[in-house]
């Protein structure tokens, strides 16, 4: 089943619990960083691992850290983005509800790399039930010494806090999610200053997710030049994809970067292949922000070659025939799915957690639902689809924030490659799917 880097113990129900964490080798990471390397080290480490963010953008996670401001005299704050709200993506959840402690571990690794006093975890205020988990999983850090004043005797103190949200999707982005955190309305900054200069209170602050920190402890125990000679190029590691949709087993599976997404779709040791037998149609490869492709092109390029989960893989061909690996949230349809109903659904998300700010996607959003809803429900006219796509190229880029893009983004892709399947519905006057 290849390497496991975040799951190798996962299927212990008992692993939530520190003395089995323990026991799998847990917290010998902040052992031997605390005892035998500088911040400087780990932070070293983590660079050379090339290990990318987890939460959407793939960005270098050493380089982001490089970046925060380690001279300023105020406050330096970590904060563990665990708001997990892109539709399709169920991956941090899966971490959180069953080893906490490996989140913990990371958090308290990526806090001593970059001299952090103060951590947070902001939680999606819909995982109530996980602050329980998180709150359970922190006391007994602080209880046997992995956190607090002074941790293992190192000089080093670290606070840890867990703040749930509110429920709402823009506050993952992670300005809004500062904002949130200070106590106020979700509402994302404008960039620059970025974080890592002025984020919480105005302070240095690094962002990170949940699957990102929660790899940190491998890599410290075992080094960053290890850690990147997993996967393919410069999509280093393991990726968490959550799988859902018609395959026969739905699930959050950890791969190796480089995975070929037709063995994955198709393999029973995987998703197991389409449910009913039905042929695939379709496929959101990163969670609902990320461009739809056709069967034909998920699983190979333009150009024929075997598409692979990794950020370059699936983003070969642009947008034009290509997509992100985003969040992992791997959406598969087979051909009972209506491309508008399911263009709809996600617009109609979009729109509602659109926090307004900015006109283009506030209005944009709403206009797009309508429309598609009419479409759908055979009130369409023909130049509605040039209408969309004229509303979605006005949205995309033209916001403070990526939610306009990430409206925007599967408009313009469903028609990009479904336009017969809206053209239809205009001409039959709705929707023939059940
Ligand atoms: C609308 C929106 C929602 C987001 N939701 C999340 C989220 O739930 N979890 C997450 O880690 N990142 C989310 N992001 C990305 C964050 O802004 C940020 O890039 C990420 O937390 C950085 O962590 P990483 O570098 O470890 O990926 C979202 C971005 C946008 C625009």
């Amino acid at each position: 089943m290849g390497i496991k880097i975040l799951t190798e113990h996962i299927d212990n129900p008992e692993l939530k619990k520190f003395e089995v964490y323990r026991k799998t080798g847990g917290y010998t990471a902040v052992e031997k960083a605390l005892k035998t390397m500088s911040p400087d080290g780990v932070m070293e480490e983590v660079k050379k691992s090339g290990l990318r963010g987890r939460g959407g953008a793939g960005f270098p996670t050493g380089m982001k850290w490089s970046f925060l401001d380690r001279k300023s005299e105020k406050p330096h704050y970590l904060v563990c983005n665990a708001d997990e709200g892109e539709p399709g993506t169920f991956k941090d959840r899966y971490l959180l509800e069953r080893n906490p402690h490996a989140l913990i571990e990371g958090i308290i690794l990526s806090g001593y790399a970059l001299g952090v006093e103060d951590a947070y975890i902001y939680l999606r205020g819909e995982f109530f039930y996980i602050l329980q988990i998180l709150e359970k999983a922190i006391a007994e850090a602080y209880e046997k010494g992995f956190l607090g004043k002074n941790i293992l005797g190192s000089g080093y103190s670290l606070n840890l806090y867990c703040h749930p949200g509110a429920g709402a999707y823009i506050c993952g982005e992670e300005t809004a999610l500062l904002e949130s955190l200070e106590g106020k309305r979700g509402n994302p900054r404008l960039k620059p200053p970025f974080p890592a200069v002025s984020g919480l209170y105005n302070c240095p602050t690094v962002i990170n997710n949940v699957e990102t920190l929660a790899t940190i402890p491998w890599i410290v125990n075992h080094g960053g030049d290890q850690y990147a000679q997993i996967g393919v190029g410069r999509s280093t590691g393991t990726k968490l994809i959550s799988a859902s949709g018609h395959i026969k087993n739905p699930g959050v599976y950890e791969l190796e970067m480089g995975f070929p997404v037709e063995e994955f779709i198709y393999s029973d040791q995987y998703c197991g292949g389409m449910k009913n037998g039905k042929p695939l149609k379709a496929v959101v490869a990163g969670g609902s922000s990320v461009p739809i492709l056709p069967a034909g092109l998920i699983l190979k390029t333009a150009n024929g070659e075997p598409r692979n989960i990794s950020y370059e893989s699936l983003a070969e061909g642009g947008f034009e025939t290509g997509t992100m690996l985003g969040s992992g949230g791997f959406i598969v349809m087979d051909e009972s799915t209506c491309i508008v109903r399911n263009l709809y659904n996600f617009t109609r998300f979009y729109r509602h957690e659109s926090c307004g700010q900015c006109s283009p996607c506030r209005e944009g959003t709403s206009w797009m639902e309508k429309i598609l809803y009419r479409i759908e429900n055979g009130e369409g006219r023909m130049h509605d689809i040039d209408l969309l796509v004229d509303i979605s190229n006005n949205i995309e880029g033209k916001t403070i924030c990526p939610l306009g893009d990430a409206a925007a983004w599967p408009v313009a892709s469903a028609i990009r490659h479904f336009r017969d399947e809206f053209v239809e519905h205009v001409n039959r006057k709705g929707c023939w799917f059940d």
